[in-house]
């Protein structure tokens, strides 16, 4: 059988968007637990401005608390110098830059044009090199932005190619906010393919319009074999007004699975972690 990766981003993408402060104790839990599901990697921390993102304040003693795996990686974004510092005091095994396609998201979630965030990546992008840190590129917003709506192919495959040259060993193209239609997402990748081989891609799709699984599908037509994912469907983007859930590993293994396709993960880890996810929501959900 097919091998095909599921990245799981629970603990980073799933938790961010919490409005319960959640004790470390109960990520540490949830991350031990991931670790025996059978993950190559998890994105775990998130060293961005404990102001913007409060929840993810507590990463480094996420990382300095978790009972590390053999053979897992453990994730941690970096938006600038500072939070890759703060990474690599962490020991993280790899970051993540994040660049968005449009505009208007990229000024609400990192507070800069795509321009200058790019001008911030580069010497992150030097440094992590020099430290021996894989860095991963997301490009938010690839078909869909919440402030400047449709966007073009174009300018998705524009920013997934400088995350490429930059040197990311995969870019990850995301439906920050879910409203992908399949005709949508299988444009864009024609676009993105352009720039990235697809064994340099993985889809990341919120399923805030319930098609994620179906953008899965086109995404492996177009031979897409990493995808991220949250167990418990948790997540959403605290800069991304309406982006609801991540799509759930569970559901995404078990499509996989029907498909003819092998993650390696074991679903009975994947359902108690998926129940412990849920079990962590907070108020409002
Ligand atoms: P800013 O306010 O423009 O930053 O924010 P600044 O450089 O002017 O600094 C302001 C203050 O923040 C300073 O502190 C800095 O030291 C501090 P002060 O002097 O006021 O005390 N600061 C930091 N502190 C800790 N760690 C850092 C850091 N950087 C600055 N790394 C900034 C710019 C990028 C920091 C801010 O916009 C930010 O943190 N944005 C992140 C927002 C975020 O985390 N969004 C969610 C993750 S992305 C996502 O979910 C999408 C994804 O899933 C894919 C998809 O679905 O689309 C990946
Ligand atoms: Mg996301």
């Amino acid at each position: 059988m097919e091998r095909v990766e599921i990245f799981e981003v629970g603990p980073r993408d799933g938790l961010q968007n919490e409005p319960r402060p959640i004790p470390l104790e109960e990520k540490l839990a949830l991350i031990d637990l991931l670790s025996q599901a059978g993950f190559r990697r998890i994105e775990v921390a998130s060293f961005v401005s404990p102001k913007w993102v409060p929840q993810m304040a507590d990463s480094g003693e996420v990382l300095a608390g978790i009972r590390r795996a053999a053979g897992v990686r453990y994730a941690a974004l970096t938006p600038n110098m500072k939070g890759l510092e703060r990474a690599i005091a962490a020991r993280a095994d790899e970051v993540a830059i994040f660049a968005s396609a449009s505009e208007g998201f990229s000024k609400s979630n990192l507070n800069c044009s795509i321009e200058e965030s790019f001008e911030r990546f580069a010497p992150l992008a030097e440094a992590a090199k020099a430290a021996g840190l894989p860095v991963r590129g997301y490009v938010s917003c690839a078909t869909d932005c919440p402030f400047d709506g449709a966007i073009a192919p174009a300018a998705v495959a524009a920013v997934a190619g400088r995350l490429w040259a930059m040197g990311c060993y995969e870019v990850s193209v995301a439906d920050t906010i879910g409203r992908g239609t399949a005709e949508a997402v299988g444009a864009m990748l024609d676009a993105v393919l352009g720039e990235v081989p697809a064994s340099g891609l993985a889809g990341h799709f919120h399923d805030t319009g319930g098609q994620a699984l179906q953008n899965i599908g086109v995404s492996l037509e177009k031979g897409l074999r990493v995808f991220d994912a949250a167990v418990g469907g948790l997540g959403g983007c605290p800069y991304a007004p309406g982006a609801a859930g991540n799509v759930a590993t569970e559901a995404v293994a078990d499509y996989l699975a029907a498909a003819g396709y092998e993650t390696g993960l074991k679903r009975d880890i994947l359902a108690q972690a998926g129940q412990m996810a849920r079990a962590m929501r907070g108020a409002g959900e």
